[in-house]
């Protein structure tokens, strides 16, 4: 595989808000040699994942139902991301998780949904990307109990001890655009503590656009400006931060 100088592991390249302009964002990425894995919130946004990921060689897949779109988990649908898992551009289960901020889907329905990828996870040999939401106390019970062989919490949120709490579960933890906000001291604190070695960089584009584009519309060649402010705050070098690379590769088989 070619030098990726970065790779932003949580993206929605399939999102209609790039349906205008999707090939020049992707060339925008590609042209600072950042890789994207851009992940499917549903089975239809997970084939349109793995569609764009066979097509570029930077783009990789990850396919799952999020906890929005739990209410639409079931047999058939497992048996789908099972055949999408066959292609060796799909390297994650995700993004699947929970959510009882906006509880889209019932929460014993999100539960079930989350677990039953969990195991289609470890039985695929794949990483888990995970959503989670004002829903930590069942999170941390489905992970001690179903335990992900390996994942990410993607934008992570809380505080030094849940972030303890992921990382003695195995998992990485995905830093994106909001650690430029303003308001968030603690996620700054708490990146100021954890090793470069459980980070992952991420933007979930075309949500959570970074500052100084905040309010815009989110895309991966952001991710440089969430790996400058690792840097910053850190008091290492983007260079340092861009070893991170290697730690998506490691976990994602890229
Ligand atoms: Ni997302």
């Amino acid at each position: 595989m070619p030098n990726l100088k970065l790779i932003d592991t949580h993206a929605h390249l399939d999102s209609a808000d790039y349906n205008e302009d999707r090939a020049v964002v992707i060339a925008r990425a590609f042209s600072e040699a950042i890789g994207v894995i851009t992940v499917g919130v549903d089975l239809d946004s997970s084939e349109a994942a793995l569609k764009l990921a066979q097509r570029r060689r930077f783009i990789w897949a990850g396919v799952g139902v999020h906890p929005h779109e739990a209410r639409t988990f079931n047999a058939h649908v497992e048996k789908r991301l099972r055949e999408f898992a066959a292609d060796s551009k799909v390297v994650a289960i995700g993004e699947i998780g929970l959510d009882y901020y906006r509880d889209l889907s019932p929460r014993s329905m999100q539960r079930d949904a989350f677990i039953e990828q969990i195991k289609l996870a470890n039985e695929l040999d794949l990483p888990v990307i995970i959503h989670n939401r004002e829903s930590t106390k069942d999170m941390l019970a489905i992970l001690r109990k179903h335990r992900p062989k390996r994942g990410v919490i993607h934008s992570f949120l809380g505080d030094i001890d849940l972030a303890r709490e992921f990382m003695e579960l195995g998992l990485y933890l995905g830093i994106g655009g909001p650690l430029t906000f303003k308001k968030n001291d603690i996620l700054r604190d708490v990146l100021s503590q954890i090793p470069l070695d459980r980070i992952l960089l991420e933007t979930d584009s075309p949500y959570l656009t970074p500052v100084p584009y905040r309010g815009k519309r989110n895309e991966p060649a952001y991710v440089r400006l969430v790996a400058n402010e690792v840097a910053r705050i850190k008091e290492i070098s983007v260079e340092d931060v861009a070893t991170t690379t290697e730690h998506a590769r490691q976990l994602f088989h890229i």
